[in-house]
């Protein structure tokens, strides 16, 4: 069986992907598969039916590849794939849409509103600052690795913080100001693995410290009582059913100053270098990097 890894692409989180694709398809190679690595930014992916590929592992992440755009084609061209459809992949990648839906099946989430690019000279900076509690975190809506995010405390910060957000989408996410420790939950399946808790220095869990820091810590197992790891798992499954998620993703959660968990978001082609956090929870779960490519392949059999 050939099956070919989509990796790196032309999205913001390019540089990210180049390294999941990489690992993916050693991973896959050591687990026996006849792998071939492709760059969907060199290959077009019209020219994918043509290399009788029988599955596709997409490492792709951001724009393009994890939004549904790829999942719509792969299923014209009728090639099973690794994750999450068509609707499940474009409802995860956007973040306002994520909390609309978390909302409506009364999960919790942090107060925000929505803005679009359009009516960026009219909005009301002050009010919104101070409706959302007077801090907020900024966010592109369909971005990923935290790109063009940024958090603001006063007008010229939200303002700034704006102009960034919309170079990169035309709707925009102000979230308000969530404090507290960050916590992440992999899904396998309709399984959730053990939660990883991130710590960093920096003012939140951003893409230095994501990629590049040696500061950050990641713990995993991640220290929570039974009672709230049961609780954590649960919460994860039930946003990744909401935005109709599937075969494997990671959502990502925070606990505010009251204890109350937030959904952030669910990802549905998170990070997969040998380092990231899906890997690591599937390691104190008991599988090798190896083992867990090898499932999330066989979870794609159409
Ligand atoms: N968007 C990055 C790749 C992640 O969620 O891991
Ligand atoms: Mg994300």
């Amino acid at each position: 069986e050939k099956v070919a890894v989509l990796y790196g692409g032309n999205s913001a989180e390019r540089d990210v992907s180049l390294n999941s694709g990489i690992a993916v398809a050693k991973g896959l190679t050591a687990a026996g598969f006849n792998v071939e690595l492709i760059d969907t930014k060199l290959l077009p992916l019209s020219e994918l039916s043509t290399k009788e590929i029988d599955r596709v592992f997409i490492a792709l992440h951001g724009r393009g590849g994890e939004d549904g755009c790829l999942q719509g084609a792969l299923e014209y061209l009728n090639i099973p794939y690794t994750g999450s459809k068509v609707l499940g992949s474009a409802l995860s990648m956007d973040k306002v849409r994520s909390k609309q839906i978390f909302k409506a099946n009364d999960l919790p989430t942090a107060p925000f509103t929505v803005v679009n690019k359009e009516d960026f000279a009219d909005l009301p900076l002050a009010q919104i600052l101070t409706d959302l509690g007077g801090r907020i975190m900024v966010k592109p809506a369909n971005e990923g690795s935290s790109i063009g995010m940024a958090q603001a405390k006063t007008v010229e910060q939200l303002n700034n913080a704006l102009i960034e957000a919309f170079s990169f989408d035309q709707q925009v996410l102000l979230e308000a100001w969530i404090e507290g420790p960050e916590y992440t939950v992999a899904i396998l399946g309709n399984q959730a693995l053990p939660s990883i808790h991130m710590e960093t220095p920096r003012e939140f869990y951003d893409y230095e410290a994501k990629y590049q820091s040696t500061t950050t810590q990641y713990h995993c197992p991640s220290g929570l009582s039974a009672d709230d790891e049961a609780e954590i798992q649960r919460l994860a499954l039930q946003a990744f059913k909401a935005t109709n998620a599937q075969g494997w993703g990671r959502v990502d959660v925070m606990r505010n100053s009251d204890g109350i968990w937030q959904l952030l978001e669910v990802n549905t082609v998170p990070g997969m270098t040998e380092t990231s956090l899906v890997p690591k929870s599937a390691k104190v779960h008991g599988l090798s990097f190896s083992e867990l490519v090898t499932q999330i392949l066989l979870l794609s059999e159409p």
